[in-house]
């Protein structure tokens, strides 16, 4: 995710976008920037860092120019320095663009316009979308800009300016948020009304493939074609904080319900049309991926649960013997390791004490290192032989929710992946498997839309302190996550185990004071862990069963049952762990918690 904002009015446009960017940090910080509109020239000002690097290098320029757009990064394509900051120019500097997205054709339509002599002056996907406008000079700017929405692939929120339009601004949008805020003799774009919401309640969603051509006069948004829609304003009551929220209570439920788009977004130029799996970041095609005998998968907290369905995803699609380990244990068991061992390090912030110290300490045994982070450029990154993004946009809330659903989602990639280059799967079965992860956003939207049941259910057990989350097989990961939610954000206590270990001993435990959580899809161990849950129910415990849609066998069992969409047993966790966020969030809601700053908790660990 980034954030952009655009202004055209009688005002200096730098007061209005430096703040409005502040106002979309949320939505990435890690380099910024802005454009005007100088007389017949564009000038820019871009900083790696946050805003307030931009602000200081800023220092009283730009008060003459009344037309610009800003930009406040979240890298996706190319570390976050000021090289790549947006605005990125085009041409000989005629053209200004930011951009929300990821452009999935990007290589081939740089190497057009390189061979068209355009010269590169970064390593983003973005430039080439200045260079394309800059190619298109002899059209009116928005005719250019629906030029290159009809060529460019993948997800773009953009605003151009260019030198022969003064006091113009085009924007358009393709998967990724934009809005146009409509003032008194000015006007606004923006990724987020946060942005702009001081200005005006007067606001335009702008529509997939539409573009809007921006002036002091207001808002004229046309279809790809060229032909006016409409785009009616609405008037917007929320307060900024509520609006930076999306409108929801909370960062962590807003970015429970972003889980979808950070799914596409992560799988977004990673499946091809024939169905097999793409990894360009990746160097292990071939003899690479076949020289491993073993793979470690190590990580901390909500990623090592991920490291949980990875284990069981590798080895079932690679054959390759998989261990898993707590990063701050890993390095002291003197695990065996050589240069034909596989060592992923998974971090959604890349900067996690344990993580990093195990990682290296695999580097140095002579290890071949892939990092799974949501940060690009951050010390795993830059440790790792290899990096696999996520790319779930910021993540505010302390308890992980989008990056743990991407981070399962890109480790499936990776175990097709190899699997795909060592032979070790059909053809027919990767392109099975490879559409059933298609389907993933869909169906985690589809259990988003009955997030009241969820509300519902959380209130029964407001009062209870004492709950186990149960799995078998790969479902372990799920009720392992579902236990450390609940935990780390309402306080109770949530335990989790193999649900068939509890007649070893923790079953002592259970008695009717105990709410007993089971995550059963269907699959090879569905009878199993039913009767595990029997045994629960005989010892009056309150089951809560998260099943496939149409396991009546499942929902006799069950004091309350919640049913999902059937997908591949491997994938299940990507849907059970939905079910089990949205509970620990009313739960601690109800117990009038917060949700987004846990007690003693931090959003990275950066100790050991
Ligand atoms: C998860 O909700 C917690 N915030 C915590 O367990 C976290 O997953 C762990 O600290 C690892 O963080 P990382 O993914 O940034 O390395």
């Amino acid at each position: 995710m980034c954030g952009i904002v655009g202004y055209v009015g009688p005002r200096p446009a730098r007061d209005i976008i430096v703040p409005g960017l502040e106002r979309l940090e949320y939505r990435g910080y890690d380099s910024a920037g802005i454009a005007v509109l100088e007389g017949d020239h564009i000038v820019t000002e871009r900083r790696a860092g946050r805003i307030e690097a931009l602000k200081g290098a800023l220092n009283g320029r730009f008060t003459d120019a009344t037309t610009g757009i800003g930009h406040t990064r979240w890298a996706t394509h190319g570390p976050p320095t000021e090289r790549n900051a947006h605005p990125h120019l085009g041409g000989k500097g005629e053209v200004a663009v930011v951009h929300n997205g990821i452009i999935e054709n990007h290589a081939s339509l740089r190497a057009e316009l390189v061979a068209e002599g355009f010269e590169f002056r970064s390593d983003t996907d973005t430039e080439v979308l200045a260079h394309l406008v800059a190619a298109l000079d002899d059209r009116p700017l928005a005719e250019a800009v629906r030029e290159v929405m009809r060529r460019a692939e993948g997800a773009l929120a953009v605003a151009v300016m260019r030198t022969d339009e003064p006091g113009v601004i085009v924007a358009a949008r393709r998967g990724s948020p934009l809005v146009l805020g409509v003032g008194d003799g000015e006007a606004f774009v923006a990724s987020d009304m946060p942005a702009i919401l001081e200005h005006t309640r007067e606001m335009v969603v702008v529509d997939d493939d539409c573009v809007a051509i921006v002036t002091a006069d207001g808002v004229i948004v046309t279809d790809l074609d060229g032909a006016v829609v409409d785009a009616p304003s609405r008037t917007v009551d929320w307060d900024l904080e509520a609006a930076e929220k999306g409108g929801f209570d909370d960062f962590m439920l807003k970015e429970i319900h972003e889980q979808p788009t950070a799914i596409r977004d992560t799988l977004r130029g990673r499946l091809d049309p024939a169905g097999r799996v793409v990894l360009d970041e990746l160097p292990l095609g071939g003899r690479a991926a076949r020289s491993f005998d073993k793979v470690f998968v190590v990580a901390c907290g909500t990623s090592y649960h991920a490291a949980m369905m990875a284990k069981y995803a590798i080895e079932r699609w690679t054959r390759l013997p998989v261990e898993i380990d707590i990063a701050s244990e890993f390095r002291y068991r003197d695990p065996v390791l050589d240069e034909h061992t596989l060592v992923v390090g998974i971090s959604q912030s890349g900067e996690t004490a344990d993580t990093l110290a195990a990682t290296r300490y695999a580097k140095a045994q002579g290890a071949f290192v892939v990092a799974v982070t949501n940060v690009v450029d951050s010390s795993i990154a830059r440790d790792a032989d290899a990096v696999l993004y996520t790319r779930s946009g910021p993540e505010i809330g302390v308890a992980a929710t989008k990056t743990f659903i991407a981070q399962l989602v890109v480790l499936q990639l990776l175990a097709l992946f190899l699997a795909q280059e060592r032979g070790s799967i059909s053809a027919g079965r990767i392109v099975g498997l490879v559409e059933a992860i298609d389907k993933l956003p869909g169906q985690v939207e589809e259990i988003l839309g009955r997030a009241n049941e969820f509300e519902a259910l959380a209130e029964k057990w407001q009062d209870v302190n004492d709950f186990f989350f149960l799995g078998r097989g790969v479902s372990c990961a799920t009720a392992a996550e579902g236990a450390l939610k609940l935990k780390e954000i309402s306080y109770a206590r949530a335990e989790y185990y193999p649900a068939g270990e509890m007649k070893h001993g923790p079953i002592a435990l259970i008695d009717d004071e105990v709410v007993v959580v089971g995550v059963i899809p269907q699959g090879d161990l569905h009878a199993k862990a039913l009767a595990n849950m029997e045994e629960m129910r005989a010892r009056d415990a309150s089951t809560l069963l998260v099943l496939t849609d149409g396991d009546t066998e499942g929902q006799e069992l069950a004091d309350h049952s919640i049913l999902l969409p059937r997908t591949e047993e491997l994938l299940s966790p990507v849907l059970g762990v939905v079910p089990l966020q949205l509970l620990s969030y009313w739960i601690a809601k109800g117990r009038g918690l917060d949700v987004d700053k846990p007690r003693n908790l931090a959003k990275t660990v950066t100790v050991e």
